[in-house]
C-alpha cells in the first residue's frame, strides 16, 4: 500500500497577520493552501515543511505556525531555510525535529521508505551550506539502510536550476553532497524549495524536484527576482514500498473577496 506525503515550502510567514512579501499576504496564502490540503488531501502520512518558515525570524512567528499546523503535529517534519532562526525553530518545534551538530534535521520511516531532512542554512547568508559533519551524518544514515528507498529533503537545490541569480545563491558545497548521492542509488529523489517555482532536474542518478512556495512565486529564467502571477502550491508524493513513486504539484488559486 502506498504512503502519501505532502511537501509545503517557503511559507515566509510573519508575526503580523497582514504582512506582505512582494504584494502577497503570506499568512492568507498559507491558510488557503492548508484549507485545500485539509479538504482534498486529509489522509496524508507526513507533512514536510522545507524551510523559509519565518521570514521575520521571530519566535512569535514559529508559535503562530505551530498553531496553524496543530492538526498535523504528529505527522509534521520540518527543516530550515535561509530565512530562519534555528534556535527559535528548535524551541517551538523541538519535538518535531532532531538536532545534529546544532543543525535541525530529521530522519523518519514511512511506508517502507526513509525520509531524511537536511539543514542547509548558513546563518546570515542567502546561499546554503551543509558542512562536513552533517554530510557524515547523512552518509551514516544512508549506509545503515542501503537497500531501503530513500527521499532526501533540503531547502537549497544541489543542482543548477538554470536561473542565474538563483544558482548564485544555491548550495555552495553541492558537489560534496552529489558525490554522496551518486553512490547511493537507494535515494530515489531530492526535494527542495528556495527557488519558489516548480522544476524537475536530473543529473546522473540524482533526480531533483522543486516545489512552488505557499507564498510568492518567482518567474524562472530571469536575471533578477521577478514575481510570477501563477498561484501558490504544494507537492504530493505517493510512495510505493518497491521504491517507485508518483508526484505532482497542486496549485491553489487565491481568491480575494471584493466587498460591494
Ligand atoms: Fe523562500
Amino acid at each position: 500500500m502506498s504512503a502519501r506525503i505532502v511537501q509545503i515550502t517557503d511559507l515566509h510567514l510573519m508575526a503580523d497577520p497582514l504582512a506582505e512579501l512582494k504584494g502577497v499576504c503570506t499568512r492568507t496564502n498559507l491558510n488557503v493552501v492548508l484549507d485545500v490540503l485539509r479538504r482534498d488531501f486529509g489522509s496524508v502520512e507526513r507533512l514536510i515543511v522545507t524551510g523559509d518558515l519565518a521570514h521575520d525570524e521571530l519566535q512569535e512567528t514559529y508559535e503562530v505556525l505551530r498553531e496553524l499546523l496543530s492538526d498535523w503535529l504528529p505527522k509534521l517534519r520540518l527543516i530550515p531555510g535561509n530565512h530562519e532562526n534555528r534556535a527559535f525553530m528548535r524551541q517551538v518545534f523541538g519535538d518535531r525535529l532532531a538536532e545534529v551538530d546544532d543543525r535541525n534535521v530529521f530522519a523518519d520511516v514511512i511506508g517502507g521508505w526513509r525520509l531524511i531532512g537536511l539543514d542547509s542554512q548558513l546563518p546570515g547568508e542567502v546561499r546554503g551550506h551543509l558542512g562536513e559533519s552533517q554530510r557524515d551524518w547523512l552518509a551514516r544514515e544512508l549506509a545503515a539502510e542501503p537497500f531501503q528507498p530513500t527521499a532526501v529533503f533540503l531547502h537549497h537545490p544541489p543542482l543548477k536550476v538554470g536561473t542565474g541569480w538563483l544558482d548564485e545563491i544555491g548550495l555552495e558545497d553541492a558537489e560534496r553532497l552529489l558525490e554522496l548521492l551518486w553512490r547511493s542509488p537507494q535515494v530515489k529523489f531530492v526535494c527542495c524549495g528556495h527557488i519558489h517555482h516548480e522544476m524537475t532536474v536530473a543529473q546522473a542518478n540524482v533526480l531533483l524536484l522543486t516545489t512552488p512556495s505557499t507564498s510568492v512565486q518567482f518567474l524562472p529564467e530571469t536575471e533578477r527576482l521577478i514575481p510570477d502571477s501563477v498561484p501558490p502550491g504544494f507537492r504530493i508524493f505517493d510512495l510505493e514500498p518497491d521504491g517507485s513513486f508518483r508526484t505532482r504539484v497542486v496549485r491553489v488559486p487565491i481568491v480575494t473577496e471584493t466587498l460591494p
